[in-house]
């Protein structure tokens, strides 16, 4: 054994488990749960999947695959053209399995992050058969050293029959200390979750499962999938503007203070690119409570507007990568991941009073937010933990850029094809044009503000006349129900929602 194992797999017990990808893979059988480690592309599974996917092609096996959210080495493709997957949740991003989605050819069941798990606890999804989980070690007495995600893994690993492990040799060893496993007691007699702030630890650094689960371990050498975000832009850049402006007033009104109240951000680049605006601020001892740390953290770190951050995976450009983890130690105790439950817990976004950022396809005139379904019918990634803070959050922000498709697509439309997040869960509306605070505004004050601040100049004078034509018509929150949807319609058969 190297030494490089004997640091990796430390109970000697454990070495005789060590086996090939394709073994490990010829134990998953036709119909078998599988839930696999990895969160927006992080500390996913990297060997035992493409095994599956091979073995698939000569020896036909279909599974349900619950993962953390979105994988990235192009396993969900894989496996999509395997035929592997006959149920995917609770969310993904990948192109191949989105169309294979859209054609009903695999069940996806779009599931808010923090629910999968207690879902499997209380037995309403599941049981388990195997997790399929990577790990940067196995310690001493069995303790899974999780890696650049936690995602929905710990809860897998304790709930499954059988476990499989991947060791991943690229993932430094000084990981070991860096997350916080908290399992949350059964309901109805459940205590609170004793976190009180971003950085309370509460939980174990490892995953503590029986060593005689385990049924094979992999040992891997490849690094997490780069994040794809894209350089800020001057839309993105816009939105940020707006935003900073936004939280200075409320500063100015006493509303917050300098260091704001612990913020969530979502996946992609208008996200980041909104982090990345905020260091230019007057903002200091900010605090991160989040799903996903992007490159935009560490830019927040470096210029020391950053106190803490907390998430369920770290998610980092190429370059970005090699800047944290070459110099880990640097940010290491400023950091913890969590379970993806714990990060998207209601009852903490609620205590710890989260600001939620989060992106949208399109939202509408009342301030209702479609972030998933394209036309109302084509699913595009999935809800994501943004309901889990939209709901609970002390201040729930979505942002967009206003136009998409060259102009085709309005992004602001008289009535959403799809809700994912009712006006009730809204709060600020954001576009490159400018901000509309919906709070303590009643529906047609809301449509008013909307169509005034966030419409580009191509669509408002139609929407501007939607609304009249509405308004006159009567009602609370006043529709043409025989026009509403009329825009996505026109652009299906024309090309354009313009008129
Ligand atoms: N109608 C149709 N297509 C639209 C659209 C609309 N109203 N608005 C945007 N799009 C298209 C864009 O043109 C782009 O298409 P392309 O991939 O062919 O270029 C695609 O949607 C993505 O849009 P983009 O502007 O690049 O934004 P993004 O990469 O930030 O993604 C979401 C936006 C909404 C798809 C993404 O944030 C998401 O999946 N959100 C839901 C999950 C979530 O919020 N998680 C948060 C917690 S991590």
């Amino acid at each position: 054994m190297s030494a490089d194992l004997s640091a990796r797999i430390r109970p000697p017990g454990l070495l005789d488990r060590i086996t090939t990808p394709e073994a490990a893979a010829a134990l998953i059988k036709d119909g078998m749960v599988i839930g696999m480690s990895g969160f927006t592309k992080a500390g996913d599974a990297k060997a035992v999947p493409v095994a599956m996917a091979e073995r698939a092609r000569t020896d036909p096996f279909q599974i349900t695959l619950i993962t953390g959210a979105s994988l990235g080495h192009d396993i969900d493709r894989m496996l999509t053209e395997a035929k592997v997957l006959a149920r995917r949740m609770p969310f993904q991003a990948d192109p191949t399995l989105r169309k294979a989605i859209n054609r009903g050819e695999v069940m996806f069941i779009d599931q808010h992050l923090s629910e999968t798990v207690e879902h499997l606890r209380s037995r309403q999804l599941g049981p388990i058969d195997y997790a399929i989980v990577e790990a940067a070690a196995i310690t001493e007495d069995g303790g899974l050293v999780p890696t650049t995600s936690i995602g929905n893994s710990a809860s897998f690993a304790i709930l499954a029959e059988k476990v499989i492990v991947e060791i991943n040799l690229s993932q430094p060893l000084g990981l070991d200390g860096l997350h916080d496993i908290y399992i949350p007691s059964k309901r109805p007699t459940r205590a609170p979750i004793p976190l009180m702030a971003c950085d309370s630890r509460v939980g174990t650094p490892y995953v503590q499962i029986p060593p005689e689960k385990i049924a094979a371990i992999v040992i891997t050498n490849e690094i997490d999938s780069a994040s794809s975000v894209q350089p800020s832009d001057p839309e993105t850049s816009a939105i940020a503007h707006h935003l900073i402006a936004f939280f200075e007033n409320e500063v100015k009104r006493g509303r917050l203070d300098l260091t704001l109240q612990p913020l969530q951000a979502g996946i992609g680049t208008i996200a980041n690119s909104v982090l990345q605006g905020l260091a230019d601020g007057p903002f200091h001892h900010l605090r991160l409570y989040s799903e996903v740390l992007q490159d935009s953290t560490f830019d927040l770190f470096d210029a020391g507007k950053l106190s803490f951050a907390s998430a369920s995976s770290i998610t980092l450009s190429a370059p970005y990568a090699e800047r944290v983890f070459g110099n880990f130690e640097r940010y290491k105790d400023k950091l913890i991941l969590r379970p993806q439950e714990i990060s998207n817990h209601p009852e903490i976004i609620r205590r710890l009073g989260i600001i939620g950022i989060n992106t949208a396809l399109e939202f509408d005139i009342y301030g209702n937010v479609n972030s998933t379904h394209v036309d109302g019918t084509m699913m595009m990634n999935g809800i994501g933990g943004s309901g889990d803070f939209a709901r609970n959050a002390y201040l729930s922000i979505f942002v967009t850029k206003s136009l998409a498709k060259d102009g085709a697509i309005s992004s602001v439309v008289p009535m959403v094809s799809h809700v994912d997040h009712t006006e009730h869960d809204v709060d600020i509306l954001v576009t490159e044009v400018g901000l509309a605070d919906l709070r303590e505004l009643a529906p047609r004050e809301r449509a008013r503000l909307i169509i005034d601040n966030c419409v580009h100049p191509s669509y408002r004078a139609q929407l501007d006349d939607y609304f009249a034509r509405a308004s006159a018509r009567g009602g609370h929150t006043p529709h043409l129900l025989e026009e509403a949807f009329s825009w996505h319609t026109r652009r299906r058969e024309t090309g354009s929602m313009k008129i």
